[in-house]
């Protein structure tokens, strides 16, 4: 299960040259010009961009991170200029301010960051900056800062971002365990080495820039290499385990397209919460006409499901679940399926449902399989497809994520009553007008009101419902 995506921010999140250039650099120079513009021409930027490197190159060695601020002071009393604190940070301000006007973002980096946060992915920033309010900066102009849910910079930590230190202290000031984490980024050092080492998975995305070899002189192999950001995040997502995982085994596969395959359901699936297989039976008969199917023993109208093909493909492809799942076949004569069945096996995480046809299923089936037999109500169908197809719905939208969980928590086959009625917009439709206290916006009158109906409902069409009927 990933609960937690860190995200590299230059070239990851952010094109920003500019403002990398100033951060490895050019920022004691971009400041001096604004502070002592005289000081600057007198000593040269070359030398100051000189001690500025030597600055840089005993961080990486160390692997202690200095702040900008502080960065810049050091360098300035290198030369024995001593200036005011403020005058520094007002100045660094200025100049890292002009550069997030020039930052643009990654192509497919904040659709990235908004799809993990809908699938309820933690997410967070590590980078290398020195300049910390640079991020916090860029990210609000780019509409993502409240997705991100916090920032870790080596200026903020006073990590080097070789260091994997730097991601143990993310986890965790997190509470999150590595296993259930992963970084996205550009550089093999920074973004793959070094949170690999903490122990967490790591995703590569080559920017196809020349890069240092400073970031590469390391043989860390990417747990992942994706061609963009997005690419990236739906890699993370399909890592995530499922919730709930539904294997239907049926003769007629191509029934259910369109059932998994739109709305809910089909959210359900991208967002990996649900997984639900379809099998076909045929695929573990034992002759060339993929017999499935044979005369019933003692006569009698109909052909019956044979036990090899159904009881092998369950054994298959449930494998080491088969002690644990919850095997239920579908049966006009099975014990009637309900809310409450539904509320159970939603929380099993490994079922499967057999499907049913013709007269149905050779019974040692229900017996070697020690299946449960389940039927959607009192009438008989064809096959056991739609029930499956009934069943697997029912479960899905109570997995956790699924829908929201207000739309649970009130509706009908939850208690003694069914729903109350659900009006929307046109107010007034055929002289039919929407009932006046949902107009009215007292709380309380509404669930009276509500509550009444659902009464009233319960009374008209579901009256075996009511306990004292
Ligand atoms: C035509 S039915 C067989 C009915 C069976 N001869 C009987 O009288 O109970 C074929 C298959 O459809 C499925 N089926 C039909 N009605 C069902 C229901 N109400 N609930 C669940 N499954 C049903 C079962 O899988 C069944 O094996």
């Amino acid at each position: 299960m990933i609960e937690l995506v860190t995200f590299d921010f230059h070239n990851t999140i952010a094109h920003c040259d500019d403002w990398f250039q100033l951060e490895i650099r050019m920022l004691p120079v971009a400041v001096l010009e604004q502070l002592d513009p005289e000081t600057l021409t007198r000593i040269g930027s070359e030398e100051i961009v000189a001690a500025y490197r030597t600055l840089r190159m005993s961080v990486i060695e160390s692997g202690v991170e200095i702040e900008a601020i502080d960065g810049v002071d050091r360098v300035f009393r290198s030369f024995d200029l001593i200036y005011d604190r403020e005058a520094i940070e007002d100045a660094v301000a200025g100049v890292m301010g002009r550069s997030v006007t020039l930052a643009s973002p990654v192509p497919t980096a904040i659709e990235a960051i908004r799809f993990l946060r809908e699938r309820d992915i933690r997410i967070g920033v590590v980078s290398s900056a020195v300049y910390h309010p640079f991020l916090e900066w860029t990210l609000e102009r780019f509409g993502v800062a409240d997705a991100v849910e916090f920032i870790v910079t080596s200026a903020s930590a006073g990590i080097y971002k070789s260091n994997p230190e730097l991601y143990r202290g993310v986890l965790a000031e997190a509470g999150v365990q590595p296993d259930h984490a992963v970084h996205i980024g550009d550089s093999a050092r920074w973004d793959i080495w070094s949170p690999q080492q903490a122990g967490m998975r790591a995703v590569l995305v080559p920017n196809g820039e020349p890069i240092s070899p400073l970031q590469h002189d390391t043989d860390a192999t990417p747990d992942h290499v994706a061609e963009t950001v997005l690419d990236a995040a739906e890699w993370v997502l399909g890592q995530q385990a499922p919730r709930l995982t539904i294997d239907i085994f049926t003769l007629f596969p191509p029934m259910f397209t369109g059932v998994l395959g739109e709305s809910i359901l089909k959210r359900a699936h991208a967002k990996g919460l649900i997984d639900i297989r379809v099998h076909d039976i045929r695929d573990w008969t034992h002759d060339k006409h993929r017999t499935a199917d044979d005369t019933p023993y003692g006569g009698g109208a109909g052909m019956v499901m044979k036990a090899p093909p159904i009881v092998e493909a369950v054994e298959e492809v449930l494998g080491d679940d088969l002690p644990n799942a919850h095997i239920a076949i579908m049966s006009a004569g099975g014990r009637r399926f309900t809310q409450e069945i539904a509320q159970e096996l939603s929380e099993h995480g490994r079922i499967a449902l057999i499907c049913g046809h013709y007269e149905g299923i050779d019974e040692r089936v229900s017996e070697i399989l020690q299946a449960d037999e389940l039927s959607i109500g009192d009438y008989v169908l064809t096959g056991g497809e739609l029930p499956a197809m009934v069943i697997a719905d029912t479960i899905s939208r109570l997995v956790p994520g699924v829908i929201t969980e207000e739309s649970i928590l009130d509706e009908s086959h939850l208690g003694e009553y069914v729903e109350y009625p659900h009006y929307t917009r046109p107010q007034e439709y055929r002289g039919l007008e929407v009932p006046e206290v949902l107009l009215s916006g007292h709380h309380a009158k509404i669930a009276e009101w509500r509550a009444d109906q659902a009464k009233l409902r319960t009374a008209k069409w579901r009256p075996d419902l009511l306990k004292d009927n």
